[in-house]
C-alpha cells in the first residue's frame, strides 16, 4: 500500500533548521515506519526566501525554528488556527505566549511539541508531561544553559577570570558574539518558566521569573568555595512553597553529593524532586544543531504517530498560583576584614539578630587584608540583606559582603 506524504513546512533554516532537514533526510525511512507517512519538506522560510502563507497551505505540520517572539508567535498561532500540528524549539515564545498557544492546541486537538525548547535533547519535557503527569512535583533544579555552565566549568578547571572563560566559550562556539541573554540569566529564566508551568500546572510568564547571571563571579568565589566542598553553577529553581511557587535563576553553590554538582562543560541537567519519586536527574547536551534537531524530530514523529492524536498528554488548563518573591536560602558570604579580635563574634551577632547561624567558616590571610568566608544556614533573603548591610557598617569589615546562595540539599 502506498504511504501518504507527511508534508513538513520548515520555518527557519539556521543552525537547527538545517540540521533538522539533514536528519529528516537521513531518517526518512524510520519516520515512515513509525508514522505510516513519507516525510517531505514542503517549503522553507527564511528572512530572504519563502512565503509563510504558501508554506502553510502546502503543509500538514509546521516546524518553527526561527526563534525570538515575533514573527514566530504570529506564525505558530496562525498554523494552529489553520489546523496544523506544530513543533517548536522556541523558549522565548513559549515563556511569553505559551498559554495562548497551548489553549489553541488543546481546543483544536492539535499537537504543539516543544521538547527542544528546554535542555536541548534531554527529554525533560516529555518526562514532566507524561511519565510524571500524576506526580505532585515539589521542586526542580536545572542547569539549563550550556554557555554559562561551560564558562563556570572553565573558571573552575583553570582558575581563569570570567572574561577569559567567556572568550574561550566564544572561540569554541559555545557562546554567541552577543552572549548577554545567556550570561545574564534571561535564557535560563525562559526555560525555567516553561518547566515550572509543567511541574505545577500553573501559568508562569517569564516576567515572573527573577534572574541573575554570572558576570560578577570572580575566580575567588570558586577557589574559596572549593575549600568548603562547594561547586558553583548557574541554577534555575522552580519550587512549591506553602504559600505559592517560586521560579528563579541565580548562581548557586552545590555540595559535591548533589546530582548537578558534577555536570560540567556545556551539558545541561535537570533534577526533579517529589515525595513519590525522591529525585531523578536527566542530563545531556543542551544545544547544538544535530542534538536539538533530534528532539525536534522526536516531536514530529509523536505528533503524527498513529493513535497519538495530540503527540503527548495534552497541556492542562492551568490554575494560577501566587508567585513568592522572598524565599529562604542558605548563603555563602565572602568578607574582606581586618583580622582583629572579636570581628567574627560581631559578624555572628548581626547574623544571629536576623535568625541566621554559621554552618562553616574559613579564614585566609592576616592583618588588615584577611578574607573571611562562611556558609550560613537558611534564612529569608530579605533578612540576609538586613544582616549584610549591618555587617558592612562594622569598622573591621571592608565593603558589603559578597553573598551567593547555597543549595544545601545533600543526596546520598
Ligand atoms: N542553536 C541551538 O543549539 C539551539 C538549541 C536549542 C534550541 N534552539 C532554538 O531553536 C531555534 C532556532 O535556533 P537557531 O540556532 O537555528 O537560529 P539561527 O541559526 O539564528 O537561525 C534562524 C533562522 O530563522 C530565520 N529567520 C529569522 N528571523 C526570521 C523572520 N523574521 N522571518 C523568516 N525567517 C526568519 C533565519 O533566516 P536567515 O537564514 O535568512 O537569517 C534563519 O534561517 C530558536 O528558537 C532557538 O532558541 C537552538
Amino acid at each position: 500500500m502506498s504511504q501518504s506524504a507527511l508534508r513538513i513546512g520548515l520555518l527557519g533554516h539556521g543552525t537547527v533548521g538545517r540540521a533538522f532537514e539533514h536528519l529528516l533526510a537521513e531518517r526518512a525511512e524510520r519516520v515512515a515506519e513509525l508514522t505510516g507517512r513519507r516525510p517531505e519538506i514542503s517549503g522553507v522560510l527564511t528572512r530572504s526566501s519563502g512565503a509563510f502563507e504558501q508554506i502553510l497551505e502546502s503543509s500538514d505540520l509546521i516546524v518553527e525554528l526561527i526563534g525570538g517572539v515575533e514573527p514566530a508567535h504570529d506564525y505558530v498561532r496562525r498554523s494552529l488556527e489553520a489546523g496544523r500540528d506544530v513543533v517548536t524549539a522556541n523558549k522565548q515564545l513559549l515563556s511569553r505566549h505559551g498559554e495562548e498557544l497551548w489553549q489553541l492546541a488543546r481546543e483544536r486537538e492539535l499537537a504543539l511539541g516543544f521538547e527542544a525548547a528546554v535542555a536541548g535533547v534531554v527529554p525533560v519535557i516529555r518526562v514532566l508531561r507524561e511519565s510524571l503527569a500524576g506526580t505532585r512535583i515539589e521542586r526542580i533544579h536545572g542547569i539549563v544553559n550550556g554557555t554559562t555552565n561551560f564558562i563556570l566549568s572553565e573558571m573552575t578547571r583553570t582558575a581563569c577570570s570570567y572574561e577569559t572563560a567567556l572568550a574561550e566559550a566564544q572561540r569554541l562556539g559555545y557562546a554567541e558574539s552577543d552572549p548577554s541573554d545567556d550570561v545574564g540569566g534571561a535564557d535560563a529564566a525562559a526555560k525555567m518558566a516553561i518547566l515550572a508551568r509543567l511541574a505545577f500546572d500553573a501559568p508562569v510568564h517569564i516576567d515572573e521569573v527573577r534572574y541573575e547571571g554570572i558576570e560578577q563571579i570572580t575566580p575567588d568565589d570558586i577557589a574559596y568555595a572549593r575549600e568548603l566542598g562547594l561547586a558553583l553553577k548557574l541554577i534555575g529553581t522552580a519550587e512549591r512553597l506553602h504559600d505559592g511557587i517560586s521560579v528563579r535563576v541565580h548562581p548557586a553553590y552545590l555540595y559535591a553529593a548533589h546530582p548537578l554538582a558534577s555536570v560540567g562543560g556545556s551539558f545541561n541537567a535537570v533534577t526533579v524532586e517529589a515525595e513519590a519519586i525522591t529525585e531523578i536527574t536527566m542530563s545531556g547536551p543542551g544545544a547544538g544543531g544535530p542534538q536539538t534537531a533530534s528532539a525536534v524530530l522526536g516531536d514530529v514523529i509523536a505528533a503524527v504517530a498513529p493513535g497519538r492524536p495530540n503527540g503527548a498528554a495534552p497541556m492542562t488548563n492551568p490554575v494560577p498560583l501566587p508567585i513568592v518573591e522572598d524565599v529562604v536560602s542558605a548563603f555563602y558570604l565572602h568578607m574582606e576584614v581586618a583580622d582583629r579580635p572579636g570581628v567574627l563574634a560581631q559578624i555572628a551577632q548581626h547574623l544571629g539578630e536576623q535568625g541566621a547561624s554559621i554552618k562553616s567558616v574559613v579564614q585566609r590571610g592576616l592583618g588588615d587584608n584577611a578574607q573571611l568566608v562562611m556558609v550560613i544556614h537558611p534564612l529569608l533573603e530579605s533578612l540576609l540583606r538586613v544582616a549584610t548591610e549591618a555587617i558592612a557598617e562594622l569598622d573591621a569589615v571592608h565593603g558589603l559582603p559578597r553573598a551567593i546562595r547555597v543549595i544545601d540539599e545533600e543526596f546520598e
